[in-house]
């Protein structure tokens, strides 16, 4: 109950700082928060368990098995194995033991009591004798005379004996040594026949089959038999299609990690579990490292989104045997949408997760997955970074391709068996294949998630885009003037370390809505031709002036400029004033107020946009004069004075940009100024003091 409290109650300082900042510390963080915190842990745990259940019912035909059901598709092994053949070798034990008949057992003793019995009776009580073991002797006895028939046993008795001292058993040794013996008797041949059927009966009658000796001999025989050991090679058919799963193949597809078709409600349990944990912590990194960053938002529906498809990637990947190419999805679209500390624990540890839910659980946990997902976050981090090219795109992508086909052989190789080339070539094709998606895919998330890839990035700064060319031919100056505030904002932004690319891009079209009415400004007009403002009132110049801003809007939207370079459009002037026109109007006699000469707004949001406004300030005051001097002091003070006016006119508020960033960005500006006009005189200090008020034009 303590730690209930403790978890749920808030901290002194998030109930101090609660109505201006939550407080994200503690492991918990997110069960202090309200229902927003929640949503997207919850939704990963929500992706996991449909993409796991999804999984389940697509693949349990193929990947699960139920005991004495008949077999829904072939199962194969997927390792090297050996294993104890207990059909066969319980087979081979029966037949062996089976062989047996019994165990027959002589008795000596009672053929020596018969013989002795033969040698007590008189003739004819012996013919009683014989008579009790066989009727038919009797009556050939009865045949002989008295003379005859003494002779006969006689003889029985004499021979049965030596048989006993010779130690004969077997049917035939006595037969033949009856028979070499008889040779030289004087009997004749009918009674030779009879003494050795009489001898024959004697002995017949002294064996039996000892039953405790026969299970004995059985026990030791079945015993004797070697189990059958048999080796199961990868790929090998454990069960065909339709056949009956036996236990003993039950067993064998258990210990190849095949699972039983039960859904696993424990695993899915686990599964939501991890979803949730490493969402909060992915929720918790987004955050902070576009807040950190001051770049682009991260939405977090895009995050989750890319995890579910990433993931749903993993099943038709695990059909094909080339499980870990979700990532690749992953990768592509994340090195290209957001910066590498986001995108890279968000693509290992969704790779990761990935193979979890689409994976493991029919096939038992493997390393090569795993590894194969490990190296392709690697791949794609280092080769899918800032990709600007197509061509190169490709390049790059086979390249991460390839690389995990190596991993995953080397796992082949490491294991013990055999390179699967076949696999390879699945793999490669898998790659090709995911290559596609994620440029299929790129312009959707592009436009349902506010994204800008660095190819997308490339295509609208590049002079063919539609809108920068009418930008070229119409209102030249404006082109020449947004390129030099892309170069100043650029090299700004990655010295501060922002995405120099996005913010060009950004600047390239800050002033669009120029096209509308580019005679209007001062660098579309021609040298020594009327200045078109020297015919409006200082109101109406201001008026014409500030809506450049709604009609870049305007065109943009035209265009399909995305969200965030409109941004730019609306936010580069801030609220700033006119105060050049402001000033004129007053010296005019007319009352005028101060809104009238403002922009719109809003001020900047973002350090982009208010770095593309420093660069416009700090690049048209220094342009607008014409009259030129040579001292670098007097560039840097201008420099400086339009960053502290911009402070002063409360422009840069919502912004966070820490005093080494500003100075960073001024000391920048400065240098790509000063490299511009290398060759050219610089404007003199107190000459462009009569700009004043001009900067924001
Ligand atoms: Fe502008
Ligand atoms: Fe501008």
């Amino acid at each position: 109950m303590k730690l209930f409290k403790k978890l749920f109650k808030p901290t002194k300082n998030s109930r101090k700082n609660s109505k201006t900042k939550k407080s994200r510390k503690g492991f918990f963080f997110f069960l202090r928060h309200p229902l927003r915190w929640w949503l997207f842990p919850w939704g990963i745990a929500f992706c996991a368990v449909v993409v796991f259940t999804l999984a389940w019912h697509v693949l349990q035909n193929r990947y699960g098995f139920s005991e004495g059901e008949k077999a829904a598709a072939t199962f194969v092994a997927v390792e090297n194995m050996r294993y104890l053949d207990s059909i066969t070798t319980d087979n081979l034990q029966r037949s062996v033991a089976e062989k047996i008949a019994g165990v027959v057992v002589h008795d000596p003793g009672k053929i020596k009591s018969s013989l002795q019995d033969l040698e007590d009776f008189s003739p004819e009580e012996s013919l009683f004798f014989f008579a009790v073991l066989d009727p038919d002797l009797r009556r050939m006895l009865e045949y002989l005379s008295l003379e005859e028939r003494k002779a006969v046993l006689g003889e029985v008795h004499s021979l049965g004996l030596r048989i006993l001292e010779r130690g004969l058993f077997d049917g035939e040794a006595i037969e033949s040594f009856l028979w070499g013996n008889l040779q030289n008797s004087l009997l004749p041949w009918s009674q030779q026949n009879l003494v050795v059927e009489l001898l024959y009966r004697l002995f017949l009658e002294s064996q039996s089959t000892d039953p405790y000796l026969t299970r004995k001999l059985r026990e030791n025989l079945r015993e004797s038999v070697e189990p059958v050991i048999r080796t199961l090679y990868r790929g090998d058919v454990i069960v065909e299609k339709g056949e009956v799963i036996t236990p003993p193949r039950a067993r064998i597809l258990r210990l190849q990690g095949y699972r039983e078709a039960l859904f696993p409600w424990k695993y899915l349990l686990f599964l939501g579990a991890l979803g949730f944990f490493w969402g909060a912590w992915l929720q918790e990194y987004a955050e902070n490292s576009s807040r950190k960053k001051g770049t682009q938002q991260i939405s977090l529906l895009f995050l989750g989104w890319l995890l579910f498809f990433g993931w749903l990637a993993e099943i038709p990947a695990r059909w094909f045997d080339v499980t870990g190419v979700g990532t690749l999805l992953l990768g592509g679209w994340s090195f290209l949408s957001f910066s590498f500390s986001l995108a890279f624990p968000f693509v290992l540890g969704g790779g990761l997760l990935g193979v979890l839910v689409a994976g493991t659980p029919f096939i038992g946990m493997e390393a090569a997955p795993f590894l194969v997902v490990v190296s392709l976050a690697y791949a794609s981090a280092h080769m899918l970074r800032n990709v600007q090219v197509k061509k190169k795109y490709w390049f790059r992508f086979f390249g991460a391709g390839i690389i995990a086909i190596l991993v995953l052989a080397g796992s082949q190789w490491g294991e013990g068996g055999s390179v699967d080339l076949q696999q390879a070539l699945r793999f490669l094709g898998a790659v090709l294949f995911s290559g596609g998606l994620v440029l299929l895919g790129l312009p959707l998330w592009e436009r349902f998630f506010d994204v800008l890839s660095p190819l997308r990035l490339t295509e609208l700064s590049h002079p063919s885009s539609p809108l920068l060319k009418r930008l070229q031919v119409e209102a030249p100056g404006t082109y020449h003037h947004s390129l030099m505030v892309g170069t100043l904002a650029e090299v700004a932004a990655e010295n501060i370390g922002m995405d120099g690319a996005f913010v060009k891009a950004g600047a390239l079209y800050h002033d669009v809505g120029k096209l509308r009415r580019p005679q209007f400004f001062i660098e579309n007009q021609q040298y020594g031709s009327v200045n078109a403002h020297d015919e409006l009132s200082p109101t109406l110049s201001a008026l014409v002036i500030i809506s450049h801003v709604r009609d870049g809007y305007e065109l943009s939207m035209e265009y399909g400029i995305p969200r965030k370079i409109r941004q730019f459009i609306m936010e580069h002037h801030g609220t700033t004033c006119l105060q050049y026109f402001q000033k004129k109007a007053e010296s005019l006699g007319e009352r005028v107020s101060r809104e009238q000469f403002s922009y719109p707004g809003p001020a900047p949001r973002s350090k982009e946009t208010a770095l593309v406004m420093l660069a416009d300030s700090v690049e048209a005051a220094i342009r607008a004069d014409s009259h030129t001097v040579s001292r670098i002091t007097d560039l840097e003070e201008t420099i400086h004075g339009v960053v502290e006016n911009k402070i002063k006119e409360k422009q840069l508020e919502n912004v966070d940009f820490t005093f080494r960033e500003l100075e960073i960005i001024k000391k920048s500006f400065g240098e790509v100024m000063r490299s511009m006009y290398h060759s050219r005189e610089i404007p003199k200090k107190e000459e462009l003091s009569s700009l004043q008020g001009k900067e924001n034009i």
